[in-house]
């Protein structure tokens, strides 16, 4: 990613005198001299093409996503300025207003936004935009499976998983590497709950796939052989072809059982549903979503867990306090009972230090949409078409919200906990994450289940936490070295 990256800015530099005579000075000439009766936010649109991009790029790769943000704000004494990022106009909104005027605009003013090189990855054979007809309906019928009620039906099965997997692959080892390892496991099983696939070779050779499409995802986007980014467009193929096959299975299987209930899967539950409204859509649009699907969920939620285990061995008095309170937990319930819902909800403390470390690591740096008209904002406009930025990080940091943003506290989220739109590692409005309430389901009960099995402590005490890939997350992995308890806790 470093050489790309090097890669990317020394290409950029030297594309960028030809560029800027014949093609760029022209459109912003242009663009300046029709739109001269608008008062655009303050702010600079930086180099050609690249604009602020390599400002953006480093802050996030040093760990510190909300100083280019801050540094503005601060300058232009606004909560909302200009910039270009990866060749887009760009309005950045922050602050609390800014977060709660995206987040209650959603398909009003602004729309959803990926960089064209991401769906270039990711919907390349479906010839559709975003919001076709078909990939909606597909995504609210899988948001429904991550309601609570069903949610509650999977805690037991993340249990029993967990317990397996720190079993097989933390118990024989004294010291290993967190990131990848919890990666592989949240893949496994998100696998197992949305697809029902188990096979550990199936499982091996999609995850190799998705390794590639989430290495290309966030590259140079130069579609040539060799490059990240054309390895991801070729693995995200491999997947849509394997997702397919696996559709047209559940589907043989639904229309051979008489008994549709016994489908476990999120897939198979959805096709069922579908096939009783007489709904059967096509394979590569179902392919395609959960292609997406599977992506959100793992990397974030692993990224999540590698960064919770981080601060723990931090801290600590806050690791001792958690592990106070699953083995609390473990003794209500006795041992021998795989975890549910009214534990889980039972774990405030624990909750807590996972919203801490949600705020100071979110695992998502920030997300785009469009703007659907011009748009008044403070008094400035942004124009139609323009993209729009909000952070996740920069009220996290923001000391106005949370004093001493640096230091990690989860008594901060007790009580009425923070003010409205200020923290928002999941997002907002319509499009807030659907997966946000599994996701701290499955950290809770993966918690659980570590602490009461081991203390570690980190082989490299100073890793920092940076955005590689667009998620935070350890730079070296989070190697550690594991202590299991000599008093097995409390059972
Ligand atoms: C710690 C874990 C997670 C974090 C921090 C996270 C964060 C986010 C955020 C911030 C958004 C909003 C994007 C926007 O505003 O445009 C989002 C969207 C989304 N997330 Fe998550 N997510 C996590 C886990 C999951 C899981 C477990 C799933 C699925 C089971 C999931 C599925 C999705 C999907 C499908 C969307 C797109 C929603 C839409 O297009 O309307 N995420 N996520």
């Amino acid at each position: 990613m470093l050489e790309e990256m090097d890669l990317f800015l020394y290409f950029s530099i030297f594309a960028i005198g030809g560029i800027y005579v014949f093609v760029y000075f022209p459109i912003t000439f242009s663009y300046k001299t029709n739109r001269n009766n608008v008062k655009l936010p303050p702010g600079k649109f930086g180099w050609p093409i690249i604009g602020e991009t390599i400002d953006f790029v480093l802050s996030s790769r040093n760990g510190y996503p909300e100083r280019f943000i801050a540094n503005r704000t601060n300058n232009y004494s606004s909560e909302i300025f200009k910039t270009s990022l990866i060749g887009e106009k760009m309005a950045v909104l922050c602050g609390p207003s800014g977060n709660k005027f995206v987040f209650s605009n959603e398909n009003r003013l602004v729309k959803s936004w990926i960089p064209h090189s991401v769906q270039k990855v990711l919907l390349e054979e479906t010839n559709s935009d975003l919001g076709s007809e078909e990939r909606t309906m597909w995504r609210s019928i899988f948001f429904e499976f991550l309601k609570p009620e069903v949610i509650k039906t999977y805690i037991p099965v993340i249990d029993y998983s967990t317990k397996q997997h720190l079993e097989d692959e933390w118990g024989s080892n004294q010291t290993l590497k967190v990131h990848p390892l919890t990666k592989r496991f949240i893949f496994a099983l998100s696998c197992k709950l949305f697809l029902g696939i188990e096979d550990p070779s199936d499982l091996a050779k999609l995850a190799d796939q998705f390794a590639l499409v989430n290495a290309g995802l966030i590259s140079l986007p130069v579609d040539i052989p060799g490059t990240a980014f054309s390895n991801a467009i070729k693995a995200a193929k491999v997947i849509r072809g394997e997702l397919q096959k696996i559709v047209r299975q559940q589907k043989l299987y639904l229309s051979e059982s008489e008994d549709l209930e016994t489908s476990c899967n999120m897939l198979a539950r959805s096709l069922a549903i579908t096939e009783n409204l007489g709904k059967f859509t096509s394979e590569s649009e179902i392919a395609s979503t959960m292609l997406g699907f599977l992506l959100a969920s793992h990397e974030a939620t692993s990224a999540l867990i590698t960064n919770l285990i981080y601060h723990l061995a931090d801290n600590p008095q806050v690791y001792s306090q958690v592990l106070r309170e699953q083995n609390e937990i473990a003794k209500l319930k006795g041992a021998e009972k795989l975890l549910s819902w009214e534990d889980t909800n039972r774990m405030k403390y624990s909750r807590n230090v996972m919203n801490e470390v949600l705020r100071i690591a979110p695992p998502s740096q920030g997300f785009f949409r469009e703007a659907l008209h011009d748009i008044t904002y403070t008094n400035f406009t942004i124009p139609k078409g323009w993209k729009i930025y909000w952070s996740v990080s920069t009220t996290h940091k923001d000391p106005k919200y949370f004093p001493k943003p640096e230091y990690f506290d989860p008594t901060r989220f007790e009580g009425d906990g923070p003010l409205p739109y200020t923290f928002t590692p999941f997002g907002g409005g319509p499009r807030m994450c659907p997966g946000n309430e599994f996701a701290r389901q499955l950290v809770l009960v993966f918690i659980h289940n570590l602490v009461r099995k081991y203390s570690w402590e980190k082989l490299l005490p100073n890793e920092k936490i940076r955005f590689d890939q667009g998620l935070a997350v350890p730079v070296s992995g989070l190697p550690i070295k594991i202590q299991p308890h000599r008093d097995q806790a409390v059972e």
